[in-house]
């Protein structure tokens, strides 16, 4: 009974979240590509010219939502998620982060797989889709989508996290869980990575970083 009123309180806020960001997408992640690629130099050292970087250390932002690449920006930017000091000192201008981010959400992702752990692969798809009724993990298709790709077009709140690096998203998911990492909006994350195990975490991740 637990369980399922907490069901009906994520999807509640799920449901509250999608009808806001339909209506803040309009504005905020309308850019200019053309400008945002000549901006990107500012980032193509660390996370590659197309948003692609091979490095673990920096996520891959090809593909990636320009909504969900303004909000980390001034997330970064106010101190509210910790880690890529870079942008705060590179971007003045809200234009500059919209550009620069419609250019990424326009690169198509790719790149090298780490060889997958097939052991792991069919328990991490299995979480991914299902969750974990004992414990109380949410699935996260719910909010990301089929394989990682996303929600609709305009619905920029739930990340694309298919095709990210595997370390990356097991270091993004442990930041949730021990509360390094706050700036998920109701604390959505945070309720589901509190309830996973280091396991799951690591299948979870093997997943995801599969499907490119
Ligand atoms: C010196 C290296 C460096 C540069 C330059 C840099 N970044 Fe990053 N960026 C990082 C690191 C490291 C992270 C991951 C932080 C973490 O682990 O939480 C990151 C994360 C991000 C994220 C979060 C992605 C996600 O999936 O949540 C965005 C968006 C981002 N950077 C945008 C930019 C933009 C736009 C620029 C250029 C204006 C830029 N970065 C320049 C190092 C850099
Ligand atoms: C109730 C909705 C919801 C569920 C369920 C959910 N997520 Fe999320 N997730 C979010 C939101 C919203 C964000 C964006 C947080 C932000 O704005 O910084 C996010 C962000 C993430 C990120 C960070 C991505 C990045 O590029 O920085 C990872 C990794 C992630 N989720 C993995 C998962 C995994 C794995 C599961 C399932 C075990 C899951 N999520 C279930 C809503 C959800």
């Amino acid at each position: 009974m637990k369980l399922i009123s907490q069901y009906a309180q994520v999807m509640f806020t799920t449901l509250a979240l999608f009808s806001v960001s339909a209506t803040i997408q309009a504005s905020d992640s309308i850019g200019d590509a053309g400008a945002g690629e000549r901006k990107a130099a500012l980032c193509s050292e660390c996370h590659g010219d197309d948003g692609n970087s091979d490095n673990p250390d920096y996520p891959r932002l090809a593909g990636q939502y320009a909504g969900y690449i303004v909000k980390q920006v001034k997330d970064f930017k106010n101190g509210h998620r910790l880690g890529n000091d870079s942008v705060a000192v590179m971007l003045n201008y809200d234009e500059d982060i919209r550009d620069i981010g419609t250019y990424f959400s326009q690169q198509k992702m790719r790149g090298t797989v780490t060889k997958p752990n097939q052991a792991l692969l069919a328990s991490g798809e299995t979480l991914y889709r299902q969750g974990n009724a004992k414990s109380g993990v949410y699935g996260c298709i719910n909010c990301h989508g089929e394989k990682g790709k996303g929600m609709a077009e305009n619905v920029t709140t739930f990340p694309v996290i298919g095709g990210q690096h595997r370390d990356y998203l097991v270091k993004q998911l442990k930041e949730f869980r021990q509360g390094t990492r706050t700036n998920d909006p109701g604390g959505m994350m945070t309720g589901v990575a509190k309830k996973m195990t280091d396991a799951e975490i690591n299948a979870v991740a093997e997943y995801l970083s599969a499907q490119l």
